[in-house]
């Protein structure tokens, strides 16, 4: 096999606040890109890592990854879907790839174990995502009235990274109705006609997105070290 990392670090990062997108502030010393660049690179079934990033970031972005080495940079989109179809097209065009993880550089913390039930599962899967279970009661609000209660147990949050076999999350997006949007991979995968494996993903793999998220990011990093 083949393996490649898709990190998608294009996104302006709005409601993390502050003037720099969120993949790029420093967590613990180093840039939360640099932390996930550092994740894929020491996992020894990855085999290169693309970067997707915003225009213009080329040099800013080389700069927080000191002498870590990618295969390439690719310009992202105005969407995630847009920045994801991009790094695709990118990597098909260099060829030779027949697996893809793709994952936000927003998601600093990447345990090796969640990689490897991932690729455990396309084995016999064309897709297969990390989630976590829904430990919250979930409600429906109907204009600051709660409405009805939603079951839970059929739930669960979905997380990055996500493993598509190459030729077919390709041939997904490329046949995306561009006019619909997509959060993720996994529902443009599932729109294409395939069944996509849930793992068990990781509480520490999840997405840095508000300010608190960065706070509880130190904090994690800080106890690690004691
Ligand atoms: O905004 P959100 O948290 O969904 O972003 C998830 C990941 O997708 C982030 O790493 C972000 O940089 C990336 N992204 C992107 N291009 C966009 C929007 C988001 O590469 N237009």
């Amino acid at each position: 096999h083949r393996t490649v990392a898709l990190l998608v670090a294009a996104g302006t990062g709005s409601r993390a606040g502050g003037d720099i997108p969120k993949q790029f502030r420093v967590v613990g010393g180093k840039a939360v890109i640099a932390h996930a660049v550092d994740a894929l690179a020491a996992h020894e079934d990855i085999d290169a890592i693309h970067l997707v990033i915003g225009a213009g970031q080329e040099a800013q972005v080389r700069a927080l990854l000191g002498g870590r080495v990618v295969a390439g940079m690719t310009q992202g989109a105005d969407s995630r879907r847009g920045s994801v179809r991009a790094g695709l097209e990118a990597i098909a065009a260099a060829g030779g790839v027949d697996r893809v993880l793709i994952h936000d550089a927003a998601r600093p913390f990447l345990p090796g174990a969640v990689v490897n039930r991932l690729l455990a599962a396309l084995d016999d899967a064309q897709g297969a995502i990390p989630v976590l279970p829904v430990a919250d009661t979930l409600v429906r609000g109907m204009g600051g009235a709660m409405g009805d209660g939603v079951a839970r147990d059929d739930l669960f949050r979905v997380q990055t990274p996500q493993v598509f076999r190459f030729d077919t999350i390709l041939a997904a997006h490329r046949g995306w109705d561009e006019s619909r949007e997509a959060t993720d991979d996994a529902q443009i995968m599932k729109g294409w006609g395939h069944d996509v494996t849930l793992v068990a993903g990781d509480e520490g793999l999840e997405k840095l997105t508000y300010k608190q998220d960065f706070a509880r990011a130190e904090a994690r990093l800080a106890s690690a070290r004691t």
